[in-house]
């Protein structure tokens, strides 16, 4: 591709790629699946990479991340982050309206222009810009200092890279990131599917996010940000509404939700409307902002030490019911953890009716001092699930025994185990307790493993109660005749199940990993795997030492994966997998599909190589477009230096200021 077409074919993709987001983000109506996006997004990385002349800075390929941050620098903010005042009811918002007028010495029957807007609910943001381009990103911190984590806001779609038109020199813009609720219960959804414990709420998700240190995980997290407030010395505006409206035209997310009230009357009436309206936004809100309109009545008005004088923060307050608990679930999950459900006589609850709470783990229980047939206070905060916040001592049964967690596991009375340093009790034997059975079956016949539609949870429930299958390398000795007895199994039902089985012999082999339900294994993790290790049995004998060398395994992940390697009914469940055609290694890419990262580069290769014998690296090289030469010169792209590399060779390389890549580097670079 000469550099013309790839400009072309650059612009379009970036095109396309803002569209797809937009798609997802602004109008939540994705067109196409995260996958397909993700082959777009490779292609333009891919494309930005050989023609690095094309690369701009507002890129959406500028949102994967990638980098890592040990530690957060903390860096003084130009102007203190403040806090703003709280209101709770109509008479704080009128005492704020008067003391307004008293200051500003109007009379008491004129109207103070305000501007309400929603308040956001996740973690406040200092995003400085010069010349137009996003240049750092601070927490709020403790107000006058924050943490730089200006790697990670660039991974959020929202926050502009770079702004549209002419833009004062240096400025800054505040705002909330925060996490929609969708995202949120994805993320909770695939944090069962890994055994993990679920995250409490999109606030404290949000901001636990953005304190990750790797920013391409950051990215995978799909945070959003909302802007209310810009500062600057050149700007010159009347209003705060009009602010709002030049952030808009200049790319900053602005909420469309903010509206210019005439006097307490309509900023109380608009009050009013949304504690019922937010139950219908995608984000959570905890309550109002309301700010003086005029900037030169703000100035009037000026800060006390810890707030503006010319905002009122009103706050919702968490809706909150009382019912009584009749009785506490201890529900099984695949992984075998034990997940206690508090399930309650049914009660309104901000326009929805609440049966059920989920208790989380034993601490919790015992901190609540639940007992049988408690009164309960049930409070729906900036939790997507109800929580239980208390209970009415007042009102508790005579005789009633307190809730004890099970020692046993209800599902199959194995004793149930809790590591120190969980919160969570796990059942201790999985190969005999149903749930688990029923749930790692499920899980591997599931779309984003061996996809096999005509294999539901009814049905892998029906096949395990009549004793046909007690793990998934079972379906596969699964015959017509032994189907067609079965309820609602009729002779096409049975053929498409067989014909479902069969097709997995195609999915690929880092699906099958995944199928496996390995505790912290998720889909990621399967990928980096499979391509590490690239076949089962390299993977199955390594230790955890070797799994540690794979990117972005931890010691949890390791250690997870070596004790399933370890437990022999694994490895013959694997070997019945095996022996049903199943991948066990990973398709070797045809040349058509390898990206050719070093086309055009010369590379010295010297040392040697943990992964692979030097022919074979330089084979690789040569199979990512790259050409080998035996010399260091002004002509060489980089050093590959392994064990023992040359120390002239090294030598030359410095001086020539040639790149030294290491072996992780260069498998990095190759995306292995
Ligand atoms: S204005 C000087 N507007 O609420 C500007 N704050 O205690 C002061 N917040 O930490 C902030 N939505 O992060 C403002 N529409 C909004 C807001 C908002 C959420 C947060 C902000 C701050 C907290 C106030």
């Amino acid at each position: 591709m000469d550099p013309e077409e790839a400009k072309v074919k650059i612009d379009a993709l970036k095109c396309e790629i803002s569209l797809h987001n937009r798609n997802y983000y602004s109008l939540d109506q994705p067109v196409i699946s995260d996958s397909t996006f993700d082959v777009l997004l490779e292609e333009l990385l891919h494309l930005e990479n050989r023609f690095p002349q094309f690369l701009t800075a507002d890129s959406p390929s500028q949102r994967v991340g990638g980098e890592v941050i040990k530690e957060f620098q903390s860096v003084a903010h130009i102007f203190p982050m403040l806090s703003l005042s709280n209101s709770y009811n109509e008479e704080d918002l009128e005492a704020f309206d008067q003391r307004i007028k008293n200051t500003l010495e109007l009379d008491s029957s004129s109207e103070v222009e305000y501007v309400c807007e929603l308040k956001f609910d996740g973690l406040s943001i200092s995003l400085r810009y010069a010349d137009g381009v996003l240049e750092r990103a601070v927490t709020r911190g403790d107000g006058l200092k924050g943490d730089d984590v200006t790697a990670n806001a660039k991974t959020i779609y929202g926050i502009p890279l770079k702004l549209n038109g002419p833009v004062p020199k240096l400025f800054e813009a505040r705002g909330e990131i925060y996490m929609s609720r969708k995202r949120f219960e994805e993320l909770n959804k695939d944090r069962e599917t890994l055994g993990e414990p679920p995250l409490a709420n999109p606030r404290n998700t949000a901001s636990g996010t953005m304190k990750m240190q790797d920013s391409a995980a950051v990215a995978k997290r799909k945070l959003e940000c909302f802007t209310y407030y810009l500062s600057g010395s050149d700007f010159n505006f009347e209003t705060h509404f009009d602010s709002l409206l030049w952030g808009k035209q200049h790319g900053f997310p602005v909420s469309n939700d903010t509206k210019i009230c005439k006097g307490i009357r309509e900023v109380l009436n608009f009050v009013k409307e949304w504690e019922t309206l937010r139950r219908d936004l995608p984000f959570d809100i905890d309550g109002i902002v309301v700010k003086v309109n005029r900037l030169e009545m703000q100035k009037r008005l000026g800060f006390t030490a810890k707030s503006p004088r010319w905002a009122m923060a009103f706050k919702f307050k968490a809706e909150e019911v009382s019912t009584r608990l009749t009785e506490v679930e201890f529900q099984v999950g695949r992984t075998g953890v034990i997940t206690p459900v508090a399930n309650l006589e049914p009660v309104e609850l901000a326009g929805t009716i609440v049966k059920r709470a989920s208790l989380h783990n034993a601490d919790i229980i015992s901190q609540l001092n639940l007992h049988e047939k408690d009164l309960v206070k049930v409070e729906k905060g900036g939790e997507i699930i109800p929580k239980i916040t208390g209970i009415v001592i007042e009102e508790r049964l005579p005789g009633a025994l307190p809730i004890r967690f099970p020692e046993y596991c209800p599902a199959c009375a194995s004793p149930l185990i809790r590591n120190a340093d969980e919160a969570q009790h796990y059942c201790s034997h999985s190969q005999n307790c149903p749930p688990q059975i029923k749930g790692k079956i499920v899980h591997f016949a599931s779309r984003r493993a061996m996809n096999i539609e005509s294999l539901g949870e009814e049905t892998i429930a029906q096949l395990y109660d009549a004793g046909l299958i007690k793990n998934f390398g079972d379906l596969y000795r699964l015959s017509r005749e032994q189907l067609l007895p079965l309820e609602r199994m009729a002779e096409r039902s049975a053929a498409n199940l067989l014909d479902g089985l069969g097709k997995t012999k195609e999915v690929p082999f880092e699906r099958v990993l995944f199928g496996l339900g390995i505790r912290h294994i998720g889909e990621t993790t399967a990928k980096k795997l499979a391509k590490y290790f690239k076949n089962m049995q390299a993977l199955t004998s390594a230790t955890v030492e070797e799994l540690l060398d794979v990117g972005e395994v931890g010691e949890i992940i390791a250690k997870s994966l070596h004790h399933y390697f370890h437990q022999e009914e694994n490895l013959a469940l694997i070997r019945d997998l095996q022996e049903a055609g199943l991948q066990m290694k990973i398709q070797e890419m045809a040349g058509d599909d390898i990206n050719p990262v070093f086309d055009g580069k010369i590379v010295v290769v010297s040392g040697t190589f943990k992964h692979y014998s030097r022919d074979e690296v330089k084979q690789l090289i040569e199979k990512y477009g790259g050409k080998c030469s035996s010399s260091v010169s002004s002509k060489t792209s980089f050093l590959l230096a392994g064990e023992k590399t040359g120390p002239e060779k090294l030598k030359k390389a410095q001086s020539l200021k040639i790149p030294i890549v290491s072996e992780e580097e260069l498998q990095k670079m190759m995306d292995l």
